[in-house]
């Protein structure tokens, strides 16, 4: 395995601990070697300290010294740049140097996307990307892109090199346990999927809400901004795996061929008009004053959106999307609000606290699935009263059971398992979405970008939206579902 970007941020803080924690738990191929391919000068006993530094940072996971020497074995470093062949020349010698024979390769690119399209020409051109009973795989970080027409025209360049099942473009959502389980919810139970349509639901929300700020990186997020950074990818990959119909078998291609199709039957907001009606941005206090931010930046960091499926399923169920940055808490949930039953079986004066069925997943933190739904109030002739039953992965796996993103996806691309990573035709149909509300928010008449308090749950424009159509943002926590307004 070689690590393009192996000095940088992403390889110390999730890579290598998530190789790791693999490695103790028997998960890696016994015979694997990683090589870190980076611009600065290391040895590799300078990049085996810097990655310990790392993972006394980072780590989840308590480790011992002899764990470390076994694992670390493995690692070595090589100096290079990704924009000159004779760097890649040499990297194809070393490799071969270590593995003594005809051997399998992964390449994860763990670098600015501006040298992406470079390192993959150059693993053409030294022909380290020919499958010769070997294969040969690589693995691109995020953003793909950074609109339609240069996710179109990084796909024709890697395709030149690479076939599509070459190919793993990370989304890392799709490597959590709660996200993955969103299919499992769906499709290894029967009392769900019955209920999971336009006749029964009455709207879904996505919230992906971050406590944090723009830290370090308010140069990249400032050219950016949350449409980008989280809707194009994340929240439309939930959103996909929530509305998308069963797929003809848990493989790779099976699932996004169903992603794909749902995510093509998306009502584009491609005029001002659906921009002002289904369409908030706003900016956190604050955030002109952070580090490499430009003073005069209206770069949204929250945004909701109010989307429509135009399928048989979804006709007409509002899908509400949201996320930002220094809200109130750090929570990422998929909400499923019921309809109300056809009528009011109960005098209507027991029934005032009645609220419609709703099922939350909780993808982070505290992980689980809570139903909320009415019962009887003891001792009353009629009274209801609304109740919960959760499921919290920590109560029934143990509370250190759910590993990071990193590891699954890591594996499953060692594996040759496509199914958590995105694909060539589903990138584009999510830009193709993103494209036309980037480019009317550029435009004059569009809404300007609101202000709201840090620590908030977002902008008062976001509220009415809902209210508009007499809902609330909700949010569940243990034991309570309540509104964000
Ligand atoms: C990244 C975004 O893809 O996801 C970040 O670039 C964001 O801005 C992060 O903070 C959120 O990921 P998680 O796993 O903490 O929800």
């Amino acid at each position: 395995m070689v690590i393009f970007g192996a000095s940088g941020d992403l390889t110390a803080r999730k890579l290598i601990p998530s190789l790791f924690n693999s490695c103790r738990k028997q998960r890696l191929p016994e015979d694997i070697n990683i090589i870190g391919f980076g611009g600065s000068p290391l040895t590799d006993e300078e990049f085996k300290n810097h990655l310990l530094e790392g993972l006394a940072k980072y780590a989840a996971f308590r480790f011992t010294k002899e764990q470390w020497q076994f694992f670390s074995r493995r690692l070595s470093y090589l100096q290079g740049s990704y924009a000159d062949l004779e760097s890649f020349k040499k990297l194809d010698t070393a490799l071969k140097k270590i593995e003594g024979g005809p051997a399998n390769r992964l390449f994860y690119l763990a670098t600015p996307p501006t040298v992406f399209a470079n390192i993959i020409d150059l693993l053409g051109e030294t022909r380290q990307l020919e499958e010769n009973n070997f294969w040969r795989r690589v693995v691109i970080e995020k953003p793909f892109g950074t609109d339609l027409a240069s996710a179109k025209e990084l796909n024709q360049k890697i395709h030149r090199v690479l076939d599509e099942d070459q190919i793993y473009r990370i989304d890392h959502y799709l490597g959590k346990e709660t996200v993955q389980n969103i299919l499992v919810i769906r499709f290894a139970n029967t009392i769900f999927e019955p209920l999971w349509n336009r006749n029964y639901v009455d709207h879904v929300q996505i919230t992906v809400a971050e406590s944090v700020g723009v830290e370090h990186r308010g140069g990249y997020y400032d050219n950016v901004g949350v449409l980008r950074d989280m809707v194009q990818n994340h929240l439309l990959q939930l959103l996909s795996l929530v509305a998308m119909e069963p797929p003809a078998s848990y493989t790779g291609n099976a699932l996004r061929n169903e992603k794909v199709k749902v995510l093509s039957a998306v009502q584009p907001i491609n005029s001002l008009q659906a921009v002002v009606n289904h369409t908030i941005r706003a900016q956190y206090q604050g955030y002109l004053d952070e580090p490499n931010i430009d003073p005069a930046s209206t770069t949204p960091t929250y945004t909701a959106l109010r989307l429509f499926i135009n399928n048989w399923r979804w006709q007409g169920v509002p899908f509400y999307l949201r996320s930002g940055k220094k809200l109130a808490e750090k929570s990422t949930q998929i909400i499923v609000q019921f309809k109300e039953p056809p009528m009011p079986m109960f005098p209507l004066s027991s029934c005032q606290n009645c609220t419609p069925n709703t099922l939350v997943l909780y993808l982070q933190p505290d992980e689980g699935i809570h139903l909320r739904f009415e019962a009887k109030v003891p001792d009353t002739v009629a009274e209801t009263s609304s109740v919960d039953m959760e499921f919290h992965y920590a109560d029934s796996f143990g509370p250190s059971a759910i590993p990071e993103a990193y590891e699954r996806l890591l594996l499953d691309a060692l594996q040759g398992d496509t199914s958590l990573f995105t694909r060539a035709d589903e990138v584009e149909t999510t830009w193709g979405l993103i494209d036309p509300i980037l480019n009317i928010w550029e435009q004059d008449q569009a809404p300007p970008v609101s202000i709201y308090p840090s620590g908030s749950w977002g902008p008062e424009e976001a509220n009415r939206m809902l209210q508009q159509d007499h809902r609330d943002w909700l949010i569940g926590s243990k034991e309570h579902i309540r509104h964000t307004t």
